[in-house]
């Protein structure tokens, strides 16, 4: 039998963790800037982001598909840390405690943060362009999956999310569909693309790449539901930031929405359906992605 998924995706977490300590090396990024940028990037965190497009490219590549895939792999991490150095600014979530260490703005300050992160997103393009440019994938896989990243990542889609949550927070009144929408954007879209884009670098078909997508969407709204769920009964500690901010800062939320019990099942619902879209195939990626999804609510942090 294969290993605890925790323990499998640890191991998958520590292969990008060897490929993000030298990502941002080597290229004349200020010392200040690269610490601040280093600071958040190599702070732990799941990775998943990374693992689910390793995964899928693995469901569906070559061998040795991995290691080209890397470099993409990564890109995602880049553009995840750099939303959770912006989300954690005074200006929007106001949070002191990122990934068990004060959030960047409180390491460094508030300038060098907002810098952190737009250095982050734009070597994250680098860092796509690398898997072909470097790492040899053809070039036209690599550049439909950076459109799909693009998109996903941009105003349409998590930077998207994040205005309408600012909207949204403090408001009154807010419906379900509008803050399932919300879901779907700021945290869904780039796990939804962290899915696409490993299928598509690996040559995958259109039905295989359009499973990928849809599992990826199924697991995306789970995973902010449960991220929602956690805020309110999870600890500092074990969530690496701080429980409660999502009360204290009037944020819409599922749990507020339509409490703790309900929210669990319907966080279960999504896993459910994207279980389905696993069912046509086998093997140890199949198995994993299998848990993964089911992890997603089952974790604790
Ligand atoms: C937290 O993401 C922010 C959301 C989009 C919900 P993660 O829970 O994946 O954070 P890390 O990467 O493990 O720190
Ligand atoms: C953030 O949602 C989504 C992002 C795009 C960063 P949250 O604001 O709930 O994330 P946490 O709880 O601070 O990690
Ligand atoms: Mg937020
Ligand atoms: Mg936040
Ligand atoms: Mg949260």
């Amino acid at each position: 039998m294969s290993a605890p998924v925790k323990e499998q995706l640890a191991a998958r977490a520590a292969e990008v963790e060897g490929f993000l300590v030298r990502c941002m090396r080597d290229k004349g990024i200020p010392d200040r800037l690269l610490a601040s940028m280093e600071y958040s990037l190599l702070a732990g965190g799941k990775r998943l982001r990374p693992v689910l497009v390793l995964s899928w490219a693995g469901m569906f590549g070559e061998e040795g598909i991995a290691d080209k895939v890397m470099p993409f792999a990564a890109s995602l991490e880049c553009i995840h840390t750099y939303s959770l150095i912006h989300d954690d600014l005074p200006a929007m979530d106001d949070d002191d405690l990122r990934r068990g260490k004060p959030s960047n703005h409180k390491q460094f300050d508030e300038a060098t943060a907002i810098l952190a992160g737009d250095g982050l997103l734009t070597e994250a393009f680098g860092l796509m362009s690398a898997a072909s440019i470097v790492k040899g994938l053809p070039a036209d896989r690599v550049l439909r999956a950076i459109l799909v990243l693009a998109r996903a990542a941009g105003a349409g889609g998590m930077v998207g999310g994040q205005a309408v949550d600012m909207e949204f927070t403090g408001r009154e009144g807010v419906t379900l569909d509008e803050l399932r929408r919300m879901h779907a954007m700021k945290t869904g879209a780039l796990i939804t693309a962290a899915c696409e884009c490993g299928a598509i670098l690996s040559g995958a078909d259109k039905a295989d790449a359009e499973n990928a997508r849809e599992f990826g969407r199924n697991i995306g709204v789970a995973f902010q539901i449960v991220d929602d769920v956690l805020d309110v009964v999870g600890d500092t500690a074990t969530l690496g930031k701080p429980a409660g901010s999502d009360e204290a800062m009037g944020k819409s939320t599922y749990p507020a929405f339509m409490g703790l019990e309900k929210s669990k099942a319907l966080a279960v619902d999504y896993v459910d359906a994207a279980h389905e879209r696993l069912s046509g195939y086998f093997g140890p990626e199949q198995e994993f992605l299998w848990q993964l999804a089911r992890y997603i609510v089952d974790r604790v942090c």
